[in-house]
């Protein structure tokens, strides 16, 4: 056990990406960058963290900020529960509670974001597994399909003692980030293969994880006109953001009666969350009446990942129809028609 924490760590302190919350000690920094990684890779995490920090550079700044500001600076990394949560919790407390237990209650925290604040920031001897460490440490025992309570125990029973909590979740995360890979792990790369069970048939172990996806059937429907697209405020799943009106299918021919439009069909988007896949038929319409909350642009508002997928597919749609396009096309990235 002592070889294996010694040379995992030396080769973490020769060998540590560089990213850029490294060596960091202020508790928010940390948060931010770890509610980043909940569901981001790193390097689309990275430019994210430079630009939330730098619009929201302390946990009262965050605070006091709009939720809709908040939402706006999240926009292209998607999952935005996560803006949602770290604003409430800039709510809730002045500073950062200091331990695993409380940082646990806090909004949008669960044991993973929660472990790596505690031992990165605070120093606290608690362990981080996602999914890097699962992989890392199913391989190292040779388990097949651990369950998370056992995975937690040995997380916890290897993690040095004493110094540096922080360095040695890093250093299973970023093992798991970079040597022991997926598929084609870099086994002869690997600082700790002469402890490793699994190494002679890597890819065996953890066997994967059965995942429930739910397919979804949704309809939007766009409504152009010349004052630009109709967007409402989003509840459910997107509180706080703007989109077009989404719905069951079969609710598209009430919805649209009740607008007075006839829509077409302009094509299909798929959108994958955690566990559903979204697959959303476009529906276009010419829309005469006021930009529902007076919006001219739909840059100026948070729209989620889903949002622009579907006004793209309008818009290529229409482009194709000769159909003439709205000028704030480019507010969103999307070449104008
Ligand atoms: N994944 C999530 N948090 C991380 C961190 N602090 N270092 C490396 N990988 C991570």
């Amino acid at each position: 056990m002592e070889g294996l924490q010694e040379a995992l760590l030396t080769w973490y302190r020769e060998n540590p990406r560089p990213l850029p919350w490294r060596g960091e000690k202020d508790p928010y920094r940390i948060l931010v960058a770890e509610v980043l990684l909940q569901q981001t890779r790193t390097q689309q995490a990275i430019p994210y963290y430079h630009r939330f920090l730098a619009r929201f550079p302390s946990l009262r700044a965050l605070r006091q900020a709009p939720l809709e500001e908040v939402l706006k600076a999240w926009q292209g990394v998607g999952y935005y529960r996560r803006a949602l949560h770290l604003h409430r919790l800039a709510q809730e407390v002045e500073a950062l509670p200091q331990s695993y237990a409380q940082l646990l209650k806090l909004p949008g925290l669960g044991p993973y974001t929660a472990a790596a604040v505690a031992s990165l920031a605070f120093g606290e001897r608690v362990a981080v597994v996602d999914g890097n460490v699962r992989r890392v440490l199913s391989r190292l025992l040779a388990w097949e399909n651990p369950s998370p309570q056992r995975l937690w125990r040995l997380a916890q029973d290897l993690m040095p003692p004493g110094e540096a909590p922080g360095e040695w979740n890093q250093a299973l995360m970023d093992l798991g980030a970079t040597v022991c890979l997926p598929r084609r792990p870099l086994c002869s790369w690997c600082p700790v293969a002469a402890f490793c069970q699994g190494r002679a048939d890597p890819g065996r172990y953890p066997g994967a994880r059965k995942r429930k996806v739910r397919e979804e059937a949704w309809a939007a429907l766009v409504l152009w006109g010349r004052e630009g697209v109709y967007l409402e405020e989003l509840a459910g799943r997107f509180p706080g953001l703007y989109g077009v009106p989404l719905m069951p299918p079969e609710d598209l021919p009430a919805k649209a009666k009740a607008f007075g439009v006839e829509p077409r069909f302009a094509g299909e988007v798929r959108h994958v969350l955690t566990h559903r896949r979204l697959w959303v038929r476009v529906y276009v319409a010419p829309w005469e009446g006021p930009p529902s909350v007076g919006l001219k642009d739909p840059g100026e508002k948070p729209l989620p990942k889903l949002m622009e997928k579907v006004l793209r597919q309008a818009q290529a749609f229409l482009a194709h129809e000769g159909i003439l396009p709205f000028s704030h096309a480019k507010a969103h990235g999307v070449k104008p028609f």
